[in-house]
């Protein structure tokens, strides 16, 4: 025997051929559109998945994505290629919008007791629900009357169980409020684990926001957040968006982005509505 450890294993290399082929199945299953610039984030995934999966070539892994019928590799693979950055009160001055101008305009137009219902998408790790469901308790003193249900949703499986488990590190958590923390988060280790009474007033749901068949339950909601998700999708993908939410909300309901998107780019549908706090955009209370 020589001493000779074994030559790894040679990597398959992803032609450009084959990244664009993956860039258009891609984003016709997700709506996320990869530039050419995104093509070593992109390979680099797609080369850890050939291996993993012992599918040798980019043409066998690529068969494997579309076929297979459990759609389970397409649900790994997925999960890797998604950018899950958050963090809790980030874009806090939506919150205050919320709070201090969407909700009090809401609960007046309200002639019977239904819940308020918001829906957080995309979800990503849980930062963005779990903000406002503190906000609402912590600031709102309609929550006293009113019922709200916060229904928040990701593509990504993975960041879905990681939102349920309420787990955070001390950077994910830098900008919530020293009695806050105390309040609602226990240490844990290096960590901070949010209490279940926060954790049992968001439900987490894993839908694919360009996949209509998964959104045609989604109805009856008063306000949508959709933050940092658009920014992935080009303009096709952004505008079948808008029109998901226009069907998913009340008349009257409002819809609150990113800070780098805007829906007066996009569609419409919702007329631009300027609150002392934050622009956030809404639907009419006549609809077609
Ligand atoms: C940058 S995070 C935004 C999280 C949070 N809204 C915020 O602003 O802090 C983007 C999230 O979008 C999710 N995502 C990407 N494509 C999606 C799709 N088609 N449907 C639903 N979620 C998607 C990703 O899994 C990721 O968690």
């Amino acid at each position: 025997m020589s001493g000779f450890a074994p030559l790894p294993k040679p990597v398959p290399a992803i032609s450009e051929v084959d990244f664009l082929k993956f860039k258009d199945f891609f984003y016709r299953r997700t709506g996320i559109n990869f530039e050419m610039s995104k093509r070593y984030f992109v390979d680099k995934r797609l080369m850890e998945r050939i291996e993993k999966t012992g599918t040798k070539d980019f043409r066998g892994y690529f068969t494997l994505l579309r076929f297979q019928a459990s759609g389970e590799e397409l649900q790994q693979l997925t999960n890797l290629m998604t950018v899950n950055e958050t963090y809790f009160l980030r874009e806090d001055y939506q919150f205050r919008c919320l709070v201090s101008s969407i909700l009090p305009e809401i609960v007046r137009h309200r002639t019977v007791k239904s819940p308020i219902r918001i829906w957080c998408i995309p979800s990503s790790s849980g930062e963005e629900p779990y903000s406002i469901a503190m906000c609402l308790l912590e600031n709102w003193s309609g929550i006293r009357e009113w019922d709200v249900e916060i229904i928040s949703s990701d593509i990504d499986t993975g960041i879905l169980r990681r939102a349920r488990a309420g787990r955070y590190s001390a950077r994910s958590v830098q900008h919530v409020p020293v009695h806050w923390l105390k309040k609602y988060f226990k240490a844990a280790g290096e960590d901070y684990q949010l209490c279940s009474d926060i954790r049992d007033a968001v439900e987490f749901t894993r839908v694919n926001l360009s996949e209509p068949s998964e959104t045609l339950s989604y109805r009856g909601f008063d306000v949508i957040f959709c933050r940092n998700l658009l920014i992935y999708f080009d303009d096709v993908s952004r505008t079948a968006a808008a029109e998901t939410f226009y069907e998913a909300m009340n008349p009257g309901g409002f819809i609150c982005l990113g800070h780098s998107e805007s829906m007066s780019r996009i569609s419409s549908l919702f007329k631009v509505r300027k609150f002392p706090e934050a622009i956030v955009y809404q639907k009419g209370l006549e609809t077609k």
